[in-house]
């Protein structure tokens, strides 16, 4: 039988309409626009506004887009992975509960949490059950209302997270295309310079863990931003390299968003211009597992079937990754 790969088929994105800027922020903490903007190179946000609201509206929206562009009934998909580390509820799975709410019933569906890395995680695992043949329609959602453990009084992480999810959906094809190589890493040491205090097993919810505002991100910047930089730029590079793609022949790099200067040092260590860069966090700032299928959605219509695409990440955990994967269509013909 001819080998099967997992190929992206279609892509779904969306963001929420409330734009939160750095002007706003300056009103809110001790900020400025010139500082964020060098330091980060965010400009603005979408905040996801609205009671009951949770990731998993918005993810519903990025896979009915899915769905509809690919011509997909929800009775076809039979695996859905959420990644987010804002899920609706500790349990059930917001991927469960996504699968609701599109009708999506002949499917098991579960969450992944693997920090900002989780959709690049989600669609490697995705990727081998649809190379096995054990799955044909896959979708995976990064979904992340991150306004919902940020804390804004705090000006060191308050400026630089954002709402917002994306998804693509994976089929299996004989062509030479789709997920190609993947390079996934994680090292548990990076767990106290990024994390959430309280609210998980350990450290339950109690008035005192509220009183002291641990149920928010928690992250020394500083460190992340050391093991970021080399992190992420040392899978880039190790992938692109072993399946002999040079900076000439690389079409697209997809970097997680989380500072523009982590983005621009790991193009710079693949030796590629930044016009072949994929970078929205100007305009939406880090949505964490959103990051990378936003970048996709907005880009879509450039994309050329065969492209080579690298998708890079590095988030908490710490958790890293690369993976190389051929586009599956032309983007302008959707
Ligand atoms: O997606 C998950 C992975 N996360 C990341 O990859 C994030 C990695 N880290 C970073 O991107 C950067 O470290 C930050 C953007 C978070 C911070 O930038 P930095 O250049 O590393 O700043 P810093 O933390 O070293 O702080 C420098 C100064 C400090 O003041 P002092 O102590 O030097 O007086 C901060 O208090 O900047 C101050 N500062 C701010 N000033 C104005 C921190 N945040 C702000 C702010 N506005 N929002």
């Amino acid at each position: 039988m001819a080998k099967l790969n997992a190929v992206i088929t279609a892509v779904g994105g969306y963001v929420p309409d409330y734009v939160l800027t750095n002007e706003e922020l300056s009103k809110m903490v001790d900020t400025s626009d010139e500082w964020i903007t060098t330091r980060v190179g965010i400009r603005e946000r979408r905040i996801l506004k609205g009671e009951g609201k949770g990731s998993s509206d918005m993810g519903v929206e990025a896979v009915n887009q899915v769905l509809q562009k690919s011509g997909t009934s929800p009775d076809e998909v039979d695996m859905l992975i959420c990644a987010t580390v804002t899920p609706d509820h500790v349990f059930p799975a917001t991927a469960n509960i996504i699968s609701d709410k599109c009708n999506i019933r002949n499917a098991h569906s579960f969450d992944l949490n693997a920090g900002c890395s989780g959709f690049l995680y989600a669609l490697d695992t995705a990727a081998k059950f649809v190379e096995t043949g054990a799955r044909k329609k896959v979708i995976v959602v990064g979904a992340d209302k991150m306004s919902s453990i940020t804390d804004y009084t705090d000006r060191t992480t308050c400026v630089l997270f954002g709402d917002g999810a994306g998804a693509v959906l994976l089929e299996p094809t004989t062509e030479d295309l789709g997920v190609t190589d993947s390079i996934l890493k994680s090292d548990g040491f990076g767990r106290v310079y990024l994390h959430q205090k309280a609210g998980g097993s350990v450290k339950p919810p109690t008035h005192e863990t509220i009183d002291n505002r641990e149920h928010y991100i928690y992250q020394e910047g500083r460190h992340v931003f050391k093991h970021a930089v080399s992190k992420m730029a040392d899978v880039a590079v190790e992938v692109m390299e072993r399946n002999n793609i040079t900076a000439e022949t690389l079409d697209w790099l997809v970097p997680h968003q989380a500072n523009m200067r982590i983005i621009e040092g790991t193009a710079q260590r693949m030796g590629i211009d930044k016009s072949k860069v994929m970078i929205n966090i100007q305009r939406y700032g880090n949505t964490t597992a959103a990051t990378l299928p936003l970048c996709l959605w907005e880009w879509e219509k450039k994309l050329k079937k065969g492209d080579n695409l690298i998708l890079a990440t590095f988030g908490a955990g710490f958790t890293w990754g690369a993976i190389y994967l051929k586009w599956g269509y032309d983007g302008d013909k959707v």
